[in-house]
């Protein structure tokens, strides 16, 4: 009997069915640039609960018409190129690199081994070569791309284990109490790789930080002696390229200093700030950090593009080859190192989205000049709305700027509670003009923005503060 293709099947596979879906789509995101460029978008994020999107969006089994999910998608979800998205450090992604999203999705090349994926392979080798020569590492440097900052930490305290904790992956932890000092404004990640590497939340040791949110060089030892005296091995050290919270930069020279001084790997978590290495103006905010054994690296931060693509970068090439010491016949016929071109040696995933071709082609496309303005852009804007919030007499700043990341509340004298800050922010978003977060810092609560829209313009950080300034008032005078 002969087996015929369904011919639903046939159809959905038409080719001229694409083209025709595929332009539908491309009106429909036009639709989308156009509307928060012109300003006529002027909804950040549809004010909706959990409750009311899930009451919309019906079960899986009720059939519906693809376009009218996509224009209801598009309607209700975070409108990260609006200007007033200041929220987050998740970037309106380049439209270009968009495209090149779709050209991955249909070709769905999984980069876990070449044969699968030649030519990608290849441009995240050169994405990686790229990113280290930034950083300023030498020629042994070399690295992986991985979905997220979350698994590029992992990734990177995993090989500094297998370096400095003996055979783990072979023996397991056992009774090795092995520690690591980090940044007590390290992300959540760093805490949770160390949780999944199965040496207990309580091997983390967290080293102060100054009023400035730099780890304070200067209680590294007593917190490195305090580890030993409970029995603990200290393997690794964790800096910030920037802290999450303020967006500061650590001090590497010193750290650097520490880590060779006593045989610690020195890690640096640079997922949102090592973008500052394409800047000549802002490269002295990362000075030291080519002495750090691993960096990590998000693109789809600062470098303009769509999720997920992380940089895990080695000083030490070989290292990336002590992360996963992995055998799989079906997949490796050989010793990892001469398999250099088979990524899935040294990555968590196994299949793993076309992540080289996005940063390969958009630099190669803008070229290296266009990151640096974004760059530049952005930083110099923050430090603007810094400077406007230094000379107003009714909000602080937590932290002095460094980057694009800035922390501040309202205070004017009288009017200056957490309860009001959060209140405020809370009001901000159902106006749904301005997305912008809040954290907690030093014990106060302050309103946090990223100004990772390249389109935001200055005017619009000072209708923010005006913004703020009138809910203030409405709060203090019983106003709903
Ligand atoms: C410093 C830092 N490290 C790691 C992460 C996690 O990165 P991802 O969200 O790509 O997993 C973040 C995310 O905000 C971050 O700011």
């Amino acid at each position: 009997m002969k087996l015929k293709i369904p011919t639903e099947i046939l159809a959905a596979y038409n080719p001229e069915k694409f083209k025709e879906d595929a332009t539908k789509v491309i009106e429909m995101l036009h639709h989308y640039l156009v509307e928060t460029s012109n300003g006529d978008f002027k909804t950040v994020l549809p004010k909706a609960s959990p409750e009311e999107v899930l009451s919309k969006w019906s079960e899986i089994k009720e059939t519906q018409d693809g376009f009218e999910m996509i224009d209801n998608l598009i309607k209700e979800s975070q409108h990260i190129h609006n200007a007033r998205y200041v929220g987050h450090q998740v970037t309106a992604p380049l439209p270009f690199s968009a495209v090149n999203g779709i050209v991955s999705s249909l070709l769905n090349n999984s980069t876990a081994v070449f044969e699968m994926s030649p030519v990608d392979t290849i441009m995240q080798k050169r994405v990686v070569e790229w990113m280290c020569e930034k950083i300023g590492y030498g020629s042994n440097s070399d690295g992986v791309l991985t979905s997220g900052g979350t698994i590029g930490n992992l990734t990177a305290l995993l090989a500094a284990r297998q370096v400095k904790g003996s055979n783990v992956w072979k023996e397991g932890i056992g009774n090795k109490k092995l520690a690591v000092l980090v940044s007590e404004l390290s992300h959540y990640s760093i805490e949770r790789a160390v949780a999944i590497m199965g040496m207990g939340t309580d091997s983390v040791f967290k080293l102060p930080v100054k009023p400035d949110s730099k780890i304070d060089t200067a209680q590294i030892e007593s917190v490195f002696n305090s580890a030993v005296k409970k029995g603990y091995t200290p393997i690794a050290l964790v800096a910030n390229a920037a802290s999450t919270a303020t967006g500061c930069y650590d001090e590497f020279i010193h750290l650097a200093d520490f880590c060779e001084g006593n045989n610690l790997w020195f890690h640096v978590d640079g997922a949102h700030g090592a973008s500052a290495a394409v800047s000549k103006k802002y490269f002295p905010l990362l000075n030291g950090i080519e002495r750090a054994d691993s960096i990590v690296w998000d693109m789809h931060k600062m470098m303009l593009m769509p999720a997920l693509v992380t940089g895990v970068l080695f000083k030490e090439g070989d290292d990336t080859y002590n992360t996963f010491l992995q055998e799989a016949s079906y997949l490796f016929n050989n010793d990892p190192r001469s398999e250099w071109f088979n990524y899935a040696h040294r990555t968590l995933e196994c299949t793993k989205d076309m992540m080289g071709m996005r940063p390969y082609i958009s630099l190669k496309t803008y070229g290296e000049d266009f990151f640096e303005k974004y760059i530049d852009y952005s930083f110099d804007l923050t430090k603007y709305f810094s400077e406007a919030i230094n000379n107003s007499s009714d909000f602080e700043l937590a932290v002095p700027t460094e980057s694009n990341i800035i922390c501040f509340r309202y205070n004017d004298g009288v009017n200056n509670s957490d309860d009001l800050q959060k209140e405020v922010r809370k009001r901000i978003l159902a106006s749904e003009k301005f997305y912008l977060v809040q954290t907690n810092l030093f014990g106060k609560t302050y309103m946090r923005c990223t100004i990772i829209n390249p389109l935001t313009e200055f005017d619009h950080l000072l209708e923010l503060l005006d913004l703020i300034r009138m809910e203030v008032k409405n709060i203090v005078g019983g106003n709903k």
